[in-house]
């Protein structure tokens, strides 16, 4: 009898909500793939990835391996808390499981999978495990490149410097980068926004920052006056932009 060949696993962008911005490639591979991965009991991105790619593709005819990951907060250079490892060791072991039958395996996750990604522990931990694993990373729009478009304003243009910010910051920290960089991206700050807002209006920016929540998506909602977002309840789809420079400096 012979062994089938492993299969592969894809990590694969979604998008941020909208359908029309799923690639092509990622509706071929999710459609070709028996087996996709959904994070339990998360009402977060990946979990809404799933439901992105069910709107687009279906999850008829395919097992949906839920799997289990913690929403602690992980800090590279430091070692992850144990209970953190082991739900990453579990959820590589169900994985390898359908791997080794030679099914491939689609994670479905928000934007792009290189961007904030929990797919991205779960690709190192199987990496680790088996080094010669078989994976593709399938790159998506991300939320950002959807923001800013959907704002009318560049990301990046001519020689700005652009950060990407994962919120998660103290206030020195925040304070010096929108001081030195000359475009933000400020992602998960549905709950920050009072603090953020502080910071911006001490800087002198709160002028220059703009809200985009649930983009692409229904009850979709665009703060211009970003003081107007403080003490709401946001959705955890919320990016802030904030532009230094205004392209018409250059005209
Ligand atoms: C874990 S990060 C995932 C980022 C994703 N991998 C990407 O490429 O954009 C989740 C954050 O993405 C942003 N986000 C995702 N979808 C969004 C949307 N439709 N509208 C606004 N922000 C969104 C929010 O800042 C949210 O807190």
């Amino acid at each position: 009898m012979t062994t089938p060949q492993q299969g592969r696993l894809y990590l694969v962008g979604v998008g941020p909500g909208d359908p029309e911005l799923m690639t092509c490639k990622a509706v071929r591979v999710l459609e070709n793939a028996p087996v996709w991965i959904a994070p339990k009991a998360r009402v977060n991105g990946s979990s809404s990835a799933l439901q992105i790619a069910a709107a687009q593709v279906g999850v008829e005819g395919r097992e949906v391996l839920e799997l289990r990951f913690s929403m602690k907060k992980i800090r590279l250079g430091q070692q992850a808390d144990p209970e953190v490892s082991r739900l990453w060791q579990e959820a590589a072991g169900a994985v390898l499981e359908r791997l080794d039958r030679g099914q491939d395996v689609a994670f479905p996750t928000l934007g792009d999978p290189t961007l904030y990604s929990t797919a991205f522990y779960l690709l190192t931990t199987l990496q680790q495990r088996r080094p010669r694993i078989r994976a593709t990373i399938v790159p998506g729009i991300t939320a950002m490149a959807a923001c800013s478009a959907r704002i009318g304003q560049p990301l990046g243009l001519g020689d700005d410097v652009v950060t990407i910010v994962p919120a998660a910051f103290d206030d020195d920290r925040l304070r010096s980068i929108l001081t030195t960089f000359d475009a933000v991206v400020l992602m998960k700050v549905h709950r920050r926004m009072a603090q953020i807002v502080r910071l911006l209006d001490e800087l002198g920016l709160t002028g220059s920052a703009v809200l985009i929540e649930r983009c692409g998506l229904d009850e979709q909602r665009i703060y211009t006056d970003v003081r107007q977002a403080v003490g709401r309840e946001l959705h955890y789809f919320s990016t802030m932009l904030v532009r230094r420079r205004s392209p018409e400096d250059v005209l």
